[in-house]
Order: structure tokens, then sequence, then C-alpha cells
């Protein structure tokens, strides 16, 4: 069994699409393991997107992230990181895959609905960033 980190984003969460994303992560295999709703703070978000300080899109991603309520959750099952990743679609909306979260809930490449961690390494490591906020 494998876990991953999934965000539903600012735009996701304010066009109330909390339940037809849950809906479609438990209908593809993954369990919930954990899920909490919270605005996170810049120091968090900074740290979360660290991997992307030198892009040029770092600042608005912080910006958006931050923007309003998210909702944070871990989700468990057989290749979850991979699984998931093909659930979500590709980053950019018009690139995604019909059917897949991004397709259907995206607005655009920046406010782009879900997150999801992208490997074993950064699964742990964003689990462990989010971790306090279970508490
Ligand atoms: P995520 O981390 O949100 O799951 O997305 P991802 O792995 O598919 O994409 P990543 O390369 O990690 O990029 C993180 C987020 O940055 C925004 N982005 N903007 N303006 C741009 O060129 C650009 N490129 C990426 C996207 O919102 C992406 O989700
Ligand atoms: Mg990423």
């Amino acid at each position: 069994m494998e876990t991953t980190l999934c965000i539903i984003k600012p735009d996701a969460v304010k066009n109330g699409f909390e339940d037809q994303i849950n809906k479609k992560i438990t209908s593809s295999g993954l369990e919930i393991l954990k899920s909490k709703k919270i605005s996170l703070t810049e120091e968090i978000a900074m740290n979360f997107y660290n991997e992307h300080s030198s892009k040029p899109f770092y600042n608005e991603l912080v910006e958006f992230i931050t923007s309003g309520e998210v909702i944070v959750q871990v989700l468990q099952g057989e290749n979850a990181i991979k699984s998931y990743r093909a659930l979500m679609g590709s980053t950019n909306p018009e690139e995604a895959e019909e059917g897949t979260l991004r397709k259907l809930f995206a607005e655009s490449l920046s406010r782009n609905a879900v997150h999801g961690s992208d490997s074993q390494e950064s699964a742990m490591r964003e689990i462990a960033i989010m971790e306090d906020i279970f508490r």
C-alpha cells in the first residue's frame, strides 16, 4: 500500500467541487485516510512549493494556494501516487484527458483544481509538511 498527498485547490473549493472530486477519488479505488479544510499559511506554502522557487510562476503559485481554503488529504491505495496522478490528468487542463479531475474541474493552468505528489520522495516530504494540520 502507498500513500500520497492530495490538495483540492482554492478554485475547486470555491466552485463547490469537493464532493464530486472525492467521489471520483474513492470510485477509482483510493481511500481518503485524512482530510482537512484549511487556509495554508504563506510559510507552509513556500516550503511546500520549494522545488519551484526559481521558476517565474513561483510567486503566483504561493499567492494562489494561500488565496482561499483548500482541502488537504492523504490518500491510500495500490500504486496510489501514480494512480492518483493519472486521475488528475495533465497539469494544463487544456491538455488533460477526458474524465480526469483537471479536465472536469480545473479553470486554467494556474487554477488547476488539484495537487498530487509526483513521486514517493515527494509524497513522504509533502505528508510530513502537512502532518501538523491534521492534529
Ligand atoms: P501539482 O504540483 O499542483 O500537482 O501540479 P503538477 O505536478 O502537475 O505540476 P508542477 O510542475 O509541479 O507545477 C506546480 C503548479 O504550478 C503551476 N504551473 N504554472 N505558468 C506556468 O507555466 C506554470 N507551470 C506550472 C500549475 O498550477 C501546477 O499545478
Ligand atoms: Mg507538482
